[in-house]
């Protein structure tokens, strides 16, 4: 390996940060969805469901992290880094219609489906067998919710109309 090689352990740690700060920014989005919704009870109890697990996930990347030899302070560094994609999908989410915010969540989720995708490759050439199943932990967690908001959709979009039809109703929370 030369000078410039950057070994596939390298990388690893630098997409799990880039995981770590999207599933800051997935908890902060949840968490926000998880205060409005209240007319909106199957969506509203799905959404906190997964903020439990966005909680688990990013504890479970913290230790992966420190496993690396990556330190809290660079896990703390991170924090409130925002990916452009990352950050557009928020504002879409943090819309206050929740059609909107259904489909912003679902497109979310593809990101990290995406993300781990990645992750599960790169950890199994690095060797991290640990930081593997971790990685394909949280991905059944994502596909399933992107699954489920996909599924909602509809019920969502007719529930948001109906009430938006209605005089005195209010629809968009
Ligand atoms: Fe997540």
């Amino acid at each position: 390996m030369t000078d410039d090689a950057i070994a596939p352990r390298e990388h690893l740690t630098d997409w799990l940060r880039d995981a770590h700060a999207m599933e800051q920014q997935a908890e902060a989005m949840l968490k926000a969805m998880a205060q409005r919704l209240e007319h909106y009870p199957d969506l509203h109890s799905r959404v906190v469901e997964h903020l439990g697990e966005t909680r688990w996930q990013r504890e479970q990347l913290e230790g992966c992290l420190t496993r690396l030899g990556s330190s809290p302070s660079t896990v703390k560094d991170i924090t409130g880094k925002l990916m452009a994609f990352g950050e557009s999908v928020v504002a879409m989410m943090a819309s206050d219609e929740v059609v909107k915010g259904a489909m912003a969540g679902y497109v979310f989720e593809h990101m990290e489906i995406a993300s781990y995708t990645v992750l599960i490759k790169a950890a199994d050439t690095a060797g991290d067998l640990q930081t593997k199943g971790v990685c394909e932990q949280i991905i059944k967690q994502e596909a399933a919710m992107a699954e489920w908001l996909l599924q909602h959709l509809p019920a969502t979009t007719s529930n948001f109309l109906s009430r938006s039809a209605r005089p005195g109703v209010e629809a968009k929370v």
